[in-house]
């Protein structure tokens, strides 16, 4: 099994043998509580780099509410186990007092066009969460490629975004989103779902992606997203936060997919807040 590195000190410690070597090294940020999706990630980074070190954290910082954080799912050695096979060198699990000790001042925040739309104003204060803890981890791993799940595509953006604006020398990797047989975007809230909101949020994937071959046929937007509303109302789902059709590269909302796009739903179900995209 990968040891477990807690301090600061020792993931300095594996930076340095690997260069020493002229090993490149990659990072998989993560919060645990790890399923298939983050395994993917894993497999990519092993193919692409000599060492891969997996961070768990969960970042208070990028949380909405106490009550989720309090509630997020916490199971390191479970994690581990699931690591075991895949032969990562590292599994970096810092301290939050290490992660943020007493005086710390400091945030990251990705301004503009990215985060003023979909998660930004639904989730204030999350991406300079995230912005600011993937910075870090960046730095203090200082890996050559990092790799990140389009399941949180506005995320990808974000924190490549950052990388590029301070000058972090590691190319951010996009990996496709993995999902359950019913299409259903892998999560780890997933597990906060009843068996009938398991039924019901299986559901959400196949109605967009019914939306997007519409889409791809030329289709006007606005009359598919009244369809899809009535559809999750329909269906049991509770507030929808936004569906979208945006441009994949620049976020820009779209009134049909006349280039390279991406449909994003966000919307509860059992008290369970589901995000999903994918491409048009
Ligand atoms: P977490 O939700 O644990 O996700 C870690 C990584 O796994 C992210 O890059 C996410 O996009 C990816 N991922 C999650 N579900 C996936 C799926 N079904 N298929 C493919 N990839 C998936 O995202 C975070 O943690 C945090 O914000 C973090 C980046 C670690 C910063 O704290």
């Amino acid at each position: 099994a990968a040891p477990i590195l807690r301090s600061l000190a020792d993931l300095r410690a594996l930076r340095r043998e690997s260069m020493m070597k002229g090993e490149t090294l990659a990072v998989v940020p993560t919060m645990g509580a790890l399923h298939q999706g983050h395994l993917s990630l894993v497999e990519a980074a092993k193919a692409a780099c000599d060492r891969v070190v997996v961070t768990i954290f969960v970042n208070p910082k990028q949380f909405n509410s106490p009550e989720d954080l309090a509630n997020y799912p916490r199971t390191e050695v479970e994690d581990a186990e699931k690591l075991a096979p895949f032969g990562v060198d590292a599994i970096f699990v810092p301290d939050p007092n290490e992660m943020y000790p007493q005086g710390y001042a400091t945030e990251v925040a990705v301004g503009g066009s990215i985060t003023s739309v979909m998660e930004g104003p639904f989730r204030p204060g999350h991406f300079e969460g995230v912005a600011t803890v993937v910075a870090k981890l960046f730095l203090q791993t200082g890996a050559d490629k990092a790799f990140f799940g389009q399941k949180d595509y506005q995320q990808l953006m974000v924190v490549t975004r950052m990388a590029r604006d301070l000058d972090i020398p590691i190319e951010v990797v996009g990996c496709p989103t993995v999902r359950e047989p019913s299409g259903l975007a892998m999560s780890s809230r997933n597990t906060r779902l009843s068996e009938a909101g398991l039924v019901t949020a299986g559901k959400l994937n196949p109605l967009m992606e019914a939306a997007a071959e519409r889409l791809r046929s030329g289709a006007p937007y606005a009359p598919i997203e009244t369809g899809l509303r009535a559809d999750l109302a329909t269906l049991g789902f509770g507030e929808v936060e936004y569906i979208d059709l945006r441009c994949a590269e620049t976020l820009v909302a779209l009134e049909q997919a006349d280039k390279p796009a991406r449909m994003f739903v966000a919307a509860w179900l059992d008290g369970v807040r589901l995000i999903d995209n994918i491409a048009v």
